[in-house]
């Protein structure tokens, strides 16, 4: 069985690699590798395929950013004489970003099953390009793997078959899982000068959050009272970094002496960074899961989350961009030691090997 995975943005790599090592040891299973080059930067893409040890890209499509239509579609493009001469039995996407859409419907189109892992998150925001990109996925793919009883849940209210969805849990965690040892050497603390426990992590990415003066402005606003408690780390997204500067931040940033603003980080070096951390300040969907496995504080810069189970069985807390809600809730954190939680049902890390089971069923 020849299963063409698709990966292309940098939450892709950490959800593509135990997938490519369960369908490599599986006897019945012929893995490819397609990159779309969604993201392209050392940082944001080579560094993970090395540190999480994904075979080289049998195809790169190379397209590099543009605006959701051109880069949708030129992936699309580039990406369906490769479904003509590969004649993949199935092509797999993780996620919700514009790659895991675009391979969709180039395989759909072709008669090419269609398999999504990551199925049935939803955020009910429709406003989120990634929130397009998971409910017309999920709407045309013929298995639809998931990480939590929420997402089986929309998608039965959606009306998918039931025999198309199968909850595996999480293939996310089960690279964290396996990285965990390796992440504990990294010298990342030391480097940047932090005690453990002492200093916090910021991360924004969302276009809700860094493309709108107002709303990032209010983010800031916390963040400055923040740093003044403990240091603040923030590795920032390249689009993060244009628009501090684009939205005249960039002086404010400066003025905060307890804010570390550095480059993207690799796989191994964030980890081990929010593992130590005080709490973790985030607009990031795949850090609200990691958070809840390393057992940090997580305050989530967003007025919804896709992923509920990070909430009611994790460290995960919904608090907006209202300057004094995020100051509220980041001092409730910062005075209240974290209990025991119960881990995620299936988030033991051997999602990948489930899915590998079931696809080499079919
Ligand atoms: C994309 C995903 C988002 C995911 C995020 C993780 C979509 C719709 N969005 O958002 O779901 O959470 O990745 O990072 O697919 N850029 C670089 N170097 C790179 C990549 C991007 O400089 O290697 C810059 C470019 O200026 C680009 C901008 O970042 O225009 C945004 O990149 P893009 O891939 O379009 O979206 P992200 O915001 O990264």
């Amino acid at each position: 069985m020849k299963i063409l995975n698709i990966c292309g943005a940098r939450p892709n790599f950490m959800k593509i690699a135990p997938l490519m090592r369960a369908f490599g040891a599986h006897k019945n299973i012929t893995p490819l590798l397609v990159h779309t080059g969604q993201h392209y930067d050392k940082n944001m893409s080579d560094l993970f395929f090395k540190q999480l040890r994904i075979p080289e890209p049998d195809i790169n499509l190379e397209v590099g950013s543009a605006s959701h239509a051109v880069q949708t579609a030129e992936i699309m493009r580039r990406f369906e004489p490769i479904v003509l001469e590969q004649k993949p039995d199935w092509v797999l996407g993780v996620g919700d970003v514009n790659s895991t859409i675009a391979c969709a419907l180039v395989a759909t189109k072709l008669g090419v099953r269609v398999a999504h892992v990551e199925a049935g998150l939803r955020s009910f925001d429709r406003g989120m390009p990634e929130e397009i990109n998971r409910v017309l996925t999920d709407s045309i793919s013929d298995l639809l793997f998931v990480t939590e009883p929420s997402g089986v849940e929309n998608l039965k209210r959606e009306g998918v078959d039931p025999a198309k969805i199968h909850f595996v849990g999480n293939v996310m965690i089960d690279t964290l899982k396996a990285s965990r040892a390796e992440a504990e050497k990294s010298a990342v603390l030391d480097t940047l000068g932090l005690k453990a426990g002492r200093y916090n992590v910021l991360t924004l990415h969302r276009p809700s959050n860094v493309d709108h003066p107002a709303i990032f402005g209010r983010i800031l606003a916390a963040i400055d009272e923040i740093q003044r408690d403990l240091p603040v780390v923030f590795p920032i997204h390249p689009r993060t970094l244009a628009n501090t500067k684009k939205l005249g931040f960039a002086d404010k940033l400066a003025g905060m002496s307890g804010l570390k603003i550095i480059e993207p980080l690799g796989y191994l070096d964030f980890t081990k960074l929010t593992a130590s951390a005080a709490v973790v300040l985030t607009d990031s969907g795949g850090i609200q899961e990691e958070t809840t496995i390393l057992g940090v504080w997580c305050l989530t810069l967003r007025e919804n989350t896709e992923r509920p189970v990070t909430i009611s069985q994790g460290t995960n807390e919904l608090v907006g961009t209202d300057t004094a809600a995020i100051l509220s809730a980041y001092r409730k954190r910062r005075a209240s030691k974290l209990s025991n939680r119960p881990v995620p049902d299936k988030w033991d890390g051997r999602a990948a090997e489930r899915i590998a089971e079931i696809l080499a069923k079919t």
